[in-house]
């Protein structure tokens, strides 16, 4: 091999064990998966290691929302990750989770570290509370007016209307994300790591080659004043590792996420010790695959927490940018919000990889899905050149000439030269991570092999010299073979069936160099499909059907008393386009129709706020002798929960129960109102019994 073997430590970041794989993560687990299959196929010793990050206050408010043990949770999350990327060949040798023994015997061995050398110290400081559930609260889950621009229901850190950053404490009327409740301020005793010693290491660090000149540019701003001390604890309640001797004090999740990756690898190779070991060797490369929003953890605090603990340093950190798809965020109404899972049900997973290698370049730029450029690059490009190639020269070798390779002719000696020479540009490229030049000369050459089989039109040419004919396929088989050696970090899926057809076992990058032994082929495997652009209508229609699918926005107006009937009719209308359960009665409801629907007065046990959710407020109902009912309504922004509690409604008591995003929906409560906060509960008289029919 002309080149020395390197051994490379790879890792993506973890992903938060709270919400599923959409098609943005993927944009990384695809970047980082091709890198590491090329590192492989060029005979380098690559680990490449992952898992959930599975501590932190949105982890533990989603299962228990879920009813679920936040370890339960996170179980079926890391079981469900693992299965999406495997659907999209993500080759990972471990994926964990930080929720480990592993991880918390590193922890805290890292913790003790940090202490000794006086990186640590205790500040007390002041934070947002919410006083009904009881839990400090995250940035994320605060809720407010934009002390900017007064815009309603803004986060607790930066304004989605108008982009401005802020404190959480300077929203105007700020409530809780989880109960609703107003938050009050109070006062803790935190943990923090004082950055600013290792100032003098992290500019060396960002400077000498840690990530690209761009970024490292942009780092600078960090350092022109005095580099903050880090908050890296938590109280209790919280999903975390305790911080040893100090009862309800947790470590930050931050904190101990980036740790994951040795813990992961710890799990791969054993202990705790070997990992250290392994990391320690100075003739390892360390690279870690991430998104620009976490270059902050990645290039400041990660290196702090590894100099601080003596470790070594990580080698390069490869930055992307953010997926948008169709030229804008991804956005749940618009349907492009698209799930791993959800992608896969429609569409191959294989255009995928290649789609995102033709948008993948070395720099943290924003890349597009479009789906239209998607189709036409897919069916032009994988389909029409690469894929083409192969499907007409090997039936053709089976069909007319028995399917035995021969000797290359003389005159397609200058071609396989092009295909050889390419090589070192293209193993600089994939180095590199510019994946688009990868796809580009992949391409070319393609056009140069399928140009080469039209002029010498080996189906002609077989009537009179069919030996001739049988070295012009077998000089376009032996340039499939390359191009599948090319494409084989990107589409390995058909590379593989490249493999298989032409007996070529486990192709390696060296094997460019060599010609291809004479063969009988194997029948050809049809390698991959055109797109329909029919399935990817199909994908965001039903994608869009999902938000659509939440619980009835009730409407019309709060209706005094119990009769309910004009209301409930005017309800149905909101939810019917979406909803296809009530379909019919938005469509033509005659009074038959309508007699059928069973409406009853329910009593509000309990009511909660859906946290992942903008409108939903689930609450639980006492029906009477129809026994307890769990309904999802979408009156979130309207109430608070503790307006709802022990309050009479009237429901839909005979509405098949539904399984939505946040659950299972056993009903619908009557409201009215334009929407938003303009949503009223339809009253009850105090009279009425849970259970009572409402005529
Ligand atoms: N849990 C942290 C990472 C901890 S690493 C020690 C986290 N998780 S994440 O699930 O939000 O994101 C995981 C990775 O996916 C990040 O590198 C992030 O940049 C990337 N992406 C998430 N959404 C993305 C897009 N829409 N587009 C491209 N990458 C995106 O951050
Ligand atoms: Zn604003």
């Amino acid at each position: 091999m002309p080149y020395a073997k390197r051994q490379i430590l790879v890792t993506s970041a973890l992903p938060y064990a709270n919400g599923s794989i959409h098609i943005g993560h993927l944009v990384e687990y695809i970047q980082t998966d091709i890198w590491v299959r090329f590192q492989r196929l060029r005979g380098h010793t690559v680990t490449y290691v992952c898992g959930d990050d599975a501590h932190g206050t949105p982890v533990m408010l989603r299962a228990r929302s879920l009813n679920l043990a936040p370890e339960a949770f996170i179980e079926k999350m890391n079981h469900e990750h693992l299965t999406d990327f495997s659907g999209f060949g993500i080759a990972f040798d471990q994926y964990y989770s930080t929720h480990s023994s592993e991880n918390a015997q590193l922890c805290r061995a890292v913790y003790a570290k940090l202490s000794a050398a006086g990186h640590t110290l205790w500040k007390e400081v002041e934070q947002f509370y919410d006083p009904v559930e009881n839990i400090f609260l995250p940035d994320r889950f605060i809720r407010g007016l934009c002390p900017h621009c007064r815009s309603p229901d803004q986060y607790g850190d930066s304004c989605e209307v108008c982009g401005k950053h802020y404190a959480p404490v300077d929203l105007i009327e700020p409530r809780s994300a989880v109960s609703g409740a107003a938050p009050v301020r109070k006062k803790s005793r935190h943990l923090f790591l004082r950055l600013e010693n290792f100032r003098d290491a992290l500019e060396k660090l960002l400077r000498g080659g840690l990530v690209d000149t761009s970024i490292a540019n942009k780092l600078d701003e960090w350092f022109s004043d005095e580099l903050k001390d880090w908050d890296i604890s938590r109280d209790a309640p919280f999903f975390g590792f305790e911080i040893p001797g100090e009862p309800g004090k947790y470590f930050y999740n931050w904190l101990d996420a980036p740790i994951g990756y040795i813990a992961s690898l710890a799990h791969r190779l054993g202990t705790v010790a070997e990992a250290d070991e392994f990391w320690a060797n100075p003739d390892l490369e360390v690279h870690h695959f991430i998104g620009k929003d976490i270059v902050y953890f990645h290039a400041l605090f990660w290196p702090a927490i590894l100099m601080g603990s003596g470790r070594r340093l990580p080698t390069r950190l490869s930055v992307h940018g953010h997926l948008t798809v169709n030229g804008e965020k991804m956005s749940k109404s618009r349907g492009t919000f698209i799930s791993a899972q959800q992608y896969l049900r429609h569409l191959d997973p294989q255009w995928l990889r290649y789609y995102f290698a033709t948008r993948l370049g070395p720099s943290p730029a924003d890349l597009d899905l479009s789906f239209s450029d998607f189709t036409a690059r897919v069916n032009s490009e994988l389909v029409g050149k690469m894929a083409n190639l192969m499907s007409r020269v090997a039936p053709m070798l089976s069909r007319l000439l028995d399917g035995q390779t021969g000797v290359v002719t003389q005159d397609a000696l200058a071609l396989l030269d092009s295909f050889r020479r390419a090589g070192d540009e293209m193993a600089d490229a994939y180095e590199g991570r510019h994946f688009a030049a990868v796809t580009r000369t992949a391409c070319a050459l393609a056009d140069q092999a399928n140009k080469f089989v039209e002029d010498n039109a080996p189906w002609a040419l077989v009537k009179h010299d069919p030996e001739a004919a049988r070295g012009v396929l077998t000089a376009a088989l032996e340039c499939s073979r390359i191009l599948a050696i090319y494409l084989k970090p990107i589409v390995p899926g058909i590379s593989a069936k490249i493999e298989t057809c032409l007996r070529t076992g486990d192709l390696k990058w060296s094997d460019i160099e060599f010609f291809m032994m004479p063969t009988r082929i194997l029948p050809f495997e049809h390698l991959v499909s055109r797109v329909d652009e029919r399935n990817i209508q199909t994908m965001l229609e039903e994608n869009q059907a999902v938000p659509a699918a939440q619980p009835p926005q009730v409407s019309t107006k709060a209706a005094e008393g119990t009769n309910a009937a004009a209301p409930a009719t005017a309800s149905m209308t909101a939810p019917a386009a979406a909803n296809p359960d009530f379909e019919p009665l938005a469509a033509i409801c005659t009074i038959d129709q309508f007699a059928t629907v069973d409406l009853r007065v329910g009593r509000v046990l309990t009511a909660e706020a859906v946290v992942e959710s903008d409108k939903l407020m689930r609450l639980e109902l006492d029906a009477g002798p129809l026994g307890k009912r769990h309904i999802l309504a979408g009156i979130k922004k309207a109430y608070t929960p503790g307006q709802l509690t022990g309050r009479l409604v009237i429901f839909c008591a005979n509405l098949a129960p539904r399984k939505m995003k946040f659950g299972v929906s056993e009903g619908m409560v009557l409201a009215a109102g334009p929407g938003g906060k303009d949503v009223f509960i339809l009253g009850v008289d105090s009279g009425a019994n849970p259970g009572d029919r409402v005529h």
